[in-house]
């Protein structure tokens, strides 16, 4: 796994690109990201349920959950990229759901919420750019409440030995722009996660060359 981009700079990365990030995150991985994110929607958000969106941008799978709750449900976007966070307040303003989303301002690893807050926590794509992702789920698992889901979303490296090799070189080229690779890096969060005491109700990979998103569905006991 390679190196993080420090905090600074990935706070650079997302308030410069925050105006275009939802279409730029759209074209630039073939529309994929958009199916990672519908498939843990519909696998995790029910009716009512109070939900954290940890790393959530600009609100894009908090959006689409109120979508499938037809707005019986209310989100917490929590960013630490306040550009992103002012881009989701207007969607939001616009859309007339300011009151079912609001936006704050937080670092993933300290949740400003008490343990077991949320019947969900949704982080799509944001594990990626941290760099320790395994203490990010322990502080998510710590706000959702027992029984509840946590579903992430997340690049990662493909197993097979080619695939993976071309992966590799794209990742390496673009990991030398910041503000295109967006300080994303292939992951492996499965190993961490067996060690904690929760359990894994999906695990499958998607994607294409050279993109890959492992999504992961965990059971808090
Ligand atoms: C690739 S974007 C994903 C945004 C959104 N979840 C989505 O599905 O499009 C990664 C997000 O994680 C946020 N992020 C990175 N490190 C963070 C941290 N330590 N605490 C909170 N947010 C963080 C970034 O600011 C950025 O908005």
């Amino acid at each position: 796994m390679r190196t993080a981009l420090n905090i600074n700079k990935l706070n650079t990365v997302y308030n410069k690109t925050a105006r275009y990030y939802d279409f730029y995150h759209r074209i630039g991985t073939f529309g994929l990201d958009e199916k990672g994110r519908n498939y843990l929607i519909q696998h995790l958000v029910k009716e009512n349920d109070f939900i954290l969106d940890a790393g959530g941008g600009t609100g894009r799978s908090s959006f689409l959950s109120l979508k499938l709750t037809r707005g019986h449900a209310k989100a917490v976007v929590l960013d630490q990229s306040e550009l992103m966070l002012e881009k989701g307040r207007e969607i939001a303003k616009k859309a007339g759901l300011s009151d079912k989303i609001e936006f704050i301002n937080a670092d993933m690893y300290s949740i400003p919420f008490n343990d077991n807050t949320f019947d969900k926590v949704i982080s799509t794509y944001s594990t990626c750019p941290l760099d320790n992702p395994a203490n990010a789920v322990i502080e998510m698992l710590r706000v959702l409440k027992p029984g509840g889901l946590l579903g992430i979303a997340h690049s990662t490296n493909p197993e097979n030995k080619i695939t993976r090799w071309i992966s590799t070189k794209f990742e390496n080229l673009l990991w030398k722009f910041p503000r295109l690779s967006l300080g994303c890096r292939n992951i492996e969060l499965v190993s961490d996660i067996q060690k904690l005491n929760v359990s894994i109700e999906t695990n499958k990979t998607i994607g294409f060359i050279p993109f890959y998103f492992k999504i992961l569905i965990i059971r808090k006991p």
